[in-house]
């Protein structure tokens, strides 16, 4: 079995091993790289304690990360490089931090501690150490704790939620003990922050299996999303059928959470950043609006909110009505025919914001118009009429246009 470590990994290898010590790559890399996707990040493990490790590369700058966790980052040719003392975790009270961790010569013991067999592989110069079967695991493609199921999620609970997002993500099952033991244990996630449940959780949602995992472990979900409790089977199928049309993050939250009529405050109570929760919310705002594939109507729409929401409400639709199965009338072909509407505006350059219309603020306080509300109020009834067809987007047509306007204001 051969790994191809990037050059500065293996100088990091090299040095620490030419001075004494063990060194291997370890965790997610070597899951990665066994399972021919390229590494995200490239984690090292080492004999060497904090002190040693600076010594070795006392040629380089490092950053002393985490000493009391037993880490040092290196940065070699501007590559950031995690080293980390072998360690044993202590005693874990808040089922996240060890209380305390103690530092070992055998790398035996640090894979021990990890959370899934194929996540407790290292490889080295003398090739891979898969003590607890991860190679078997990724070739039978099954999440399988590194020994016993409750202890390691009594551990840290959002091992829980990782193990379904590993099933997710990698298509893998997850074995019978610790899918019993996840059951078992789930209530551990209400001890764990909602930033790491969320970083985890989107990655399930983004995974290619999200489909199978949330219809399995539905009552894990809800743990965390509460709200969802109200759906029946059927309507929970509905909407995870629906999410397979799209590969957005914000479309699938919005799919997800859309019928419990509480996206954004969900999303707010899972501490979501700013702009995922304001994208679900319009949408969610927006979902009885009537898409009519009529110019006026769209243009409208588009300019309430904007090219790109109308682009995420269409394929929020399409979703909604492909999972439905479109029965009654064909729901569907009405999206489809406002979805080319609107992009035969975009096109045409036909006008439907204040942006684009032929005069600005400035025109009209030069015609006479006073700042503040009426000056609002004035552009934005120059734009109805002209998506109306009512006046032509022309300067001096909406110039002459804004005297009347002005007369009436004066009255
Ligand atoms: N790990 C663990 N328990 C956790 C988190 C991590 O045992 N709750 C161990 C695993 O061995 C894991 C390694 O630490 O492989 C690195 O963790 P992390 O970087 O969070 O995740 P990866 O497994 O590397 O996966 P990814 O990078 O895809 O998120």
């Amino acid at each position: 079995m051969n790994i191809v470590i990037p050059r500065e990994i293996a100088t990091a290898l090299n040095i620490l091993n030419y001075n004494g010590f063990e060194a291997y790559i370890v965790g997610g890399c070597v899951r990665d790289s066994l399972l021919g996707n390229a590494p995200k990040d490239w984690d090292i493990t080492t004999s060497a304690r904090t002190d040693e490790i600076s010594i070795c590369f006392k040629e380089y700058r490092t950053i002393n990360t985490g000493l009391k966790h037993g880490t040092v980052t290196v940065i070699i040719q501007g590559m950031q490089i995690e080293i980390t003392t072998y360690r044993i975790d202590g005693s874990y009270t808040d089922n996240r931090h060890p209380d305390t961790v103690f530092f070992t010569d055998k790398v035996a013991d640090d894979l021990q501690r990890r959370d899934f067999t194929i996540n407790a592989m290292a490889y080295g110069k003398n090739g891979i150490v898969d003590l607890f079967g991860g190679i078997s695991d990724i070739e039978s493609r099954i999440i399988r704790c590194v020994g016993e199921p409750d202890e390691r999620f009594g551990e840290d609970g959002l091992r829980i939620l990782r193990a379904l997002r590993f099933s997710s993500v990698l298509g893998f099952k997850i074995e019978k003990n610790t899918e019993e033991s996840i059951r078992k244990n789930k209530q551990l996630l209400c001890n764990i922050s909602k930033e790491r449940i969320v970083s985890e959780f989107n990655k399930l949602l983004m995974g290619l299996d999200f489909h199978n995992v949330m219809m399995e472990y539905r009552e894990l979900v809800e743990v965390f999303i509460p709200e969802i409790r109200i759906f029946n089977d059927k309507e929970w199928e509905t909407i995870l059928n629906s999410m397979k049309h799209t590969d957005s993050l914000v479309l699938r939250l919005a799919l997800l959470l859309n019928e419990t009529g509480n996206a954004e405050r969900i999303l707010k109570t899972l501490k979501y950043d700013g702009k995922t929760i304001s994208s679900v919310g319009l949408l969610s705002s927006c979902r009885d609006e009537q898409l009519i594939p009529d110019k006026i109507a769209i243009k409208k729409l588009l300019k309430k909110i904007g090219y790109d929401n109308y682009t995420a409400l269409i394929k929020f639709k399409a979703a909604v009505f492909k999972a439905r199965g479109h029965v009654f009338f064909n729901e569907l072909d009405v999206v489809y025919e406002a979805e080319k509407a609107a992009e035969e505006i975009i096109a045409d350059n036909e006008c439907y914001s204040l942006k684009m219309l032929d005069v600005n603020g400035e025109d009209l306080i030069g015609a006479g118009i006073s700042r503040g509300m009426i000056l609002g109020d004035a552009l934005n009834e120059l734009l109805d009429l002209v998506i109306e067809g009512k006046l032509e987007n022309k300067k001096e047509v909406l110039l002459d246009y804004i005297k009347n306007f002005k007369l009436a204001v004066d009255k």
